[in-house]
């Protein structure tokens, strides 16, 4: 499937491998206990890597997850002429991306169609070449998840863009120009896409209902650390000054905030305790007290955070997912597994994506107790759940089937794990030394 052109981050990383038709089977029932490491953001590697296309110098990014997507994306970045050279040190992953000579023209649509962060590139190459053209990307398929507040947001930066037979083309010959854009929604890529774009455009930008996750602050972070000029940071008003010119950097990736909230979970479904080594409470926003009043301990110690069940027991809460700082959409999932399992009901409603309840079936396969009433799912606690086969259907649903198989009762088989692969790495081989009864299998 083109993965080939990942290059030597198979070298780099010789355990890793695309999962293809594996499936991975759970016996529930093990606490998990000992030290879970924690990995940079998906969400934030894939735009700080697009980041590295602005400039012909080297940028080097630490503390990167080795995930299906990062794969991916690093196969987009070679054929489109950039040079990556992984390392490894202290276990953990490094990229220095070269983008000296950059041909907007060779981008590979199959591999675009693969992940919704591929739209980036629209920003990035429109900014340094002039002109991009690519396939409307893909990704989860949990709703619309429509680009129109990126292009609308690139043509009033003076972008000519057409869209035709699923291809996006974009050109600014005379190159893009500062804009006043409000953003209809805090859209995540949107903010990320003109902020690529607006750091080489002439004069100024300013982003309008910016979004506030603290992946944009990271890549906002290792822009400035290239030589852009970006204010309001952490606020909705982001200003950039665009057309300085941008140097080589290094830069760290912010811990998964995801990955954390997830594992916290998995430890406190299975009544046990894990280390999460890197985890940052002060990333989670509201999924902080949502997990805490749901009987998940979280405490701050070095070089981390000590994850388990409070003594009261898992307990039924509502949640409702909203842009950063509120509760995060894609720990929607992984706590609905949670949920299903504590005492009382919860109500969790689903405001960001229209379809990001396929998950509900799944677990009511495993015994949940899950009614969905438009964007509100009832989650009614039951004692436990009991393995199934099970299909993972997105990212943060293959999160929750895993969840739910390692606190169930028996067996589970999750299909689909390319999914899970896709967002987090190693999870499985991670869970088996903490403790989980978790393999692999080529069936
Ligand atoms: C990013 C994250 C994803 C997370 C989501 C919301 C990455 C790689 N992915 O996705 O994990 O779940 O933020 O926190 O960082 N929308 C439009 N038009 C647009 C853009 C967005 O209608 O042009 C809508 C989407 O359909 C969705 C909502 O706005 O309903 C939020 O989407 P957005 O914040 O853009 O999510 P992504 O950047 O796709």
């Amino acid at each position: 499937m083109g993965l080939e052109a990942a290059g030597d981050f198979q070298l780099a990383v010789p355990w890793w491998r695309p999962a293809g038709g594996q499936s991975v089977r759970i016996r529930g029932g093990r606490p998990l206990r000992g030290t879970y490491a924690l990995c940079g953001a998906k969400n934030a590697v894939l735009p700080l890597m697009v980041s590295a296309l602005l400039t012909p110098h080297l940028v080097t990014l630490r503390n990167v997850p080795a995930t299906l997507d990062v794969a991916v994306l690093a196969a987009l970045l070679r054929r489109l002429g950039a040079e990556l050279h992984w390392s490894t040190t202290d276990a953990r992953l490094s990229v220095t991306i070269c983008a000296s000579r950059i041909d907007p023209r060779a981008i590979d649509g199959d591999l675009v169609g693969r992940m919704r962060a591929s739209v980036l590139l629209l920003g990035a190459l429109l900014a340094r070449c002039g002109e991009a053209c690519l396939p409307l990307p893909g990704g989860d398929d949990i709703g619309l998840r429509a680009v129109d507040f990126h292009l609308s947001g690139l043509r009033a930066m003076g972008a000519r863009i057409e869209v035709a037979a699923g291809v996006i083309h974009a050109s600014a010959p005379a190159g893009l120009l500062g804009a006043d854009i409000l953003l209809p929604q805090p859209s995540v890529g949107a903010t990320e896409n003109l902020m690529l774009a607006a750091v080489l455009a002439n004069g100024t930008t300013t982003v309008r209902n910016a979004a506030r996750e603290p992946e944009i602050a990271n890549m906002a972070a290792c822009l400035v650390g290239m030589g852009a000029r970006i204010s309001g940071l952490g606020s909705h008003t982001l200003v950039i000054e665009g057309g300085l010119p941008l140097v080589g950097a290094v830069h760290d990736v912010i811990p998964d905030r995801i990955e954390l909230g997830t594992l916290a979970c998995a430890a406190a479904v299975t009544d046990g305790e894990l280390m999460l080594r890197g985890g940052r409470l002060d990333l989670l926003g509201a999924a902080l007290p949502a997990l805490q009043s749901a009987g998940v301990d979280l405490r701050e110690v070095e070089g981390g955070l000590i994850a388990r069940r409070a003594p009261g027991g898992l307990i039924g809460i509502d949640i409702e997912t909203r842009p950063h700082p509120g509760f995060a959409t894609d720990l929607q999932a992984p706590v609905m597994a949670l949920l299903a399992t504590a005492k009382g009901a919860s109500a969790v409603t689903e405001t960001i994506f229209e379809q990001r309840f396929r998950h509900v079936g799944e677990l009511g396969r495993m015994g949940a107790d899950i009614a969905v009433h438009g964007r509100t799912a009832m989650v009614r606690g039951v004692p436990r759940l009991s393995g199934a086969e099970v299909t993972c259907t997105d990212i943060r649903a293959a999160a929750a089937l895993v969840i739910a198989g390692l606190g169930a009762a028996g067996e589970t088989i999750l299909g689909g794990v390319a999914h899970l692969d896709r967002g987090y790495e190693r999870m499985t081989e991670k869970l088996a030394d903490c403790g989980a009864d978790v393999v692999r299998s080529d069936r």
